[in-house]
């Protein structure tokens, strides 16, 4: 087993074809501020979110063979800058707040945020890879964890227990409930047997890459928000081994467990519909 991560080194900026429409916010120091209420799609918005799900989870499932000890995150960042400019999109993260690459990674006790560079993966490492694709004027955002190898069998029931969180969540959702009941669906998955990082949240996601609602991956009486159909946003546990507090690199960016436990996540967008949900990204399948 590897010790704890350090940073590598980060490549040059990736460039984007000037035909690709960027975000407002793409490399400029005021992003628009967030809407100041939820708002239910327009047919037409679910559509052009839709599409960007299916890019951002396409571009997902050609980055995955390309998971193997020996490879950089950087190339990792490459394979996928360079499928998301195919399909006519632009790296939601690339210049968000500065961001400097086009995907996140975050391997083993990296919680969110990470960014990709020469760090190899090695054997027994987990990797999360979360893509987000702008196209047509909205975002589609989805993250699962991989294993890489020999994963320790006690670092794969957090992964497997993960994923399951995050099918529990959307399992509970259907219009009329609080927002808070979609992270009290996420806590009995977990039964008490890892923490849940709660500092990062779901987020509402359309023209813009973080909206007005916000999701909480553990029951938070404050959530009392109520679900409507044609809400479209994020659900994303990420959840630790230990005690799941948060500690943040000097690059003001890479969250990893203050602890240095491993830490997994699951991400789908979904649209909320007359008598649930569904998940407008699919995940890679994995063995
Ligand atoms: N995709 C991440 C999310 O799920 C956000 C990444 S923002 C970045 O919300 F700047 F770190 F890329
Ligand atoms: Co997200
Ligand atoms: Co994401």
């Amino acid at each position: 087993m590897r010790g704890p991560l350090v940073a590598g080194d980060v490549g040059p900026v990736r460039a984007v074809p000037e035909t690709i429409v960027r975000p407002p916010y793409a490399w400029r120091e005021d992003v628009p501020a967030r809407a100041s209420r939820p708002v239910r799609r327009k047919p037409e918005e679910v559509e052009a979110i839709r599409r960007s799900c299916e890019a951002a989870s396409e571009v997902l499932a050609v980055i995955a063979p390309n998971i193997a000890a020996g490879v950089t995150t950087a190339e990792l960042d490459r394979v996928g800058h360079e499928a998301i400019v195919r399909l006519g999109g632009y790296p939601s993260p690339l210049g968000y707040r500065g961001f400097p690459t086009s995907i996140c990674t975050a391997i083993n006790e990296v919680i969110c945020h990470g960014i990709p560079d020469s760090t190899e993966l090695e054997d027994g490492d987990i990797i999360s890879v979360d893509v987000t694709v702008y196209r047509d004027g909205h975002h589609g955002d989805l993250c699962q964890t991989f294993l890489v190898g020999d994963v320790a069998p006690s670092t794969r029931a957090l992964v497997a227990t993960t994923r399951r969180a995050l099918l529990a969540a959307l399992a509970a959702i259907r219009p009329g409930i609080q927002v808070m009941e979609i992270g009290a669906a996420i806590e009995s998955e977990v039964a008490g047997r890892y923490a849940i990082v709660r500092e990062f949240v779901g987020h509402e996601i359309g023209p813009e890459f973080h909206g007005a609602l916000i999701i909480p991956h553990f029951r938070d009486p404050s959530a009392r928000t109520r679900i409507e159909q044609g809400m479209v946003f994020t659900v994303e546990p990420m959840i630790a081994i230990g005690k799941g507090r948060v500690r943040v690199w000097e690059d003001g960016w890479t969250a990893v467990t203050a602890d240095g436990s491993p830490c997994a996540q699951f991400e789908h967008t979904v649209l909320v519909t007359a008598t649930g949900c569904e998940a407008l990204t699919s995940h890679v399948a994995t063995t």
